[in-house]
């Protein structure tokens, strides 16, 4: 890695240094709530897109040059990898990830293969591209968490309760074990291979573990979790744990080995900070305040900041996604309004 980006205020904030000013990007910066990529992906399926190097190089960079944000994150989809290894399933435009065989039996763990890196060559070729084009900018890579991507793989699709996701949890713990452990194994895998052709960081969503007890979460999951955050840190790179409605998990999912907690916008930031302890922190602006008058929006934005100096580090961002309607000149001003803001 070369200096000035090892240098950058995003990786310096990440290990618990002092950055030149406070980094922000936003989860879900690239995609629809930008008219050029909207433009490209005319006719081209999500998944589709998600295999052609050319196309997630393209689109990984568009909110980089539009927004001037402290990271890159590589676009793709956490269930890209199940896609990669010949798993029948697809993403469905306003519903998400739909799975044609959803798994319930020992039988159906076992018959999904192993990731090899010969799966995702397209991932290996747009990551080496990237990291030449992005030159001091960061690459944050990514991988669902093995409790989020068993959700799909159960229900078969999304789901607000997780209820079969649970339900195989709690009846029976050794098809459990095996899911989470084939999961676990396939996300470290695609996130070496994003990591060994030259992301910088990695996060790993685990979006939906706030449908789970910390109870249940520390004996049905986050082993699982630590394990891949684990091999993960064996790659030397800062990593990223986030999931929503995560209150309750949070020093949890930092104890699980992440470097940087991600919170979600319902946690005020300085309990955030509190429950994580020593550990740098990313967020948390409520994603629907772009839809705020601007200076509503910068004054939020200033508190979060604010409160982000009592942490350890503070990598700014949303507390989700950001939504498909958002303005993206509001981004723009909110990332302007980061940057400058002094610590
Ligand atoms: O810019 C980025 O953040 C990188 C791209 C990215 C996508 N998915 C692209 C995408 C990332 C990091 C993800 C991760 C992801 N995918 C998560 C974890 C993050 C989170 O939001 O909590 C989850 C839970 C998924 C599963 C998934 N994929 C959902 C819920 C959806 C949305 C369904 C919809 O259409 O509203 C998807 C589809 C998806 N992933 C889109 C994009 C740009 C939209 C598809 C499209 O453009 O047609």
């Amino acid at each position: 890695m070369n200096a000035v980006l090892a240098d950058s205020a995003f990786l310096r904030a990440a290990r618990g240094e002092t950055p030149s000013h406070t980094p922000v990007w936003f989860m879900r910066q690239a995609g629809r709530s930008l008219p050029e990529y909207l433009k490209l992906r005319e006719g081209v399926g999500m998944l589709e897109s998600c295999m052609n190097a050319d196309l997630v190089t393209e689109i990984t960079l568009q909110p980089v040059r539009r927004y001037g944000v402290d990271a890159a994150i590589f676009f793709s989809d956490i269930v890209l990898p199940l896609k990669a290894v010949g798993l029948d399933l697809d993403i469905v435009a306003g519903i998400g990830p739909v799975i044609a065989n959803p798994v319930r039996t020992m039988a159906d763990v076992e018959a999904i293969p192993d990731l090899e890196p010969g799966h995702v060559p397209f991932i290996t070729q747009a990551v080496q591209q990237l990291v030449a084009e992005l030159g001091a900018t960061p690459l944050i890579g990514f991988a669902g968490a093995p409790f989020t991507v068993a959700s799909y793989l159960v229900e078969g699709g999304p789901s607000k309760e997780q209820a079969k996701t649970k339900a195989m949890m709690f009846s029976a713990p050794d098809v459990w074990d095996a899911l989470m452990r084939k999961i676990g194994a396939m996300a470290a895998a695609y996130l070496r291979v994003q990591v060994e052709a030259g992301a910088s960081a990695v996060q790993l969503f685990d979006s939906w573990a706030g449908a789970l007890t910390p109870g249940d979460y520390v004996r049905h999951v986050m082993p699982h979790s630590a394990k891949v955050l684990a091999d993960a840190g064996e790659l030397g790179v800062p990593r990223i744990h986030f999931g929503v409605g995560t209150t309750n998990l949070l020093s949890l999912m930092g104890e699980a080995g992440a470097d940087v907690v991600g919170i979600d916008w319902r946690t005020p930031l300085e309990e955030g900070i509190a429950r994580v302890g020593d550990r740098v922190v990313q967020g948390n602006l409520d994603p629907t305040l772009v839809f705020a008058p601007t200076e509503v929006m910068t004054a939020r934005a200033g508190e979060i900041l604010e409160a982000g100096r009592a942490a350890k580090g503070h990598i700014f961002n949303l507390g989700h996604g950001v939504i498909p309607s958002t303005d993206p000149s509001q981004l723009a001003r909110l990332t302007e309004f980061v940057q400058a803001w002094e610590r």
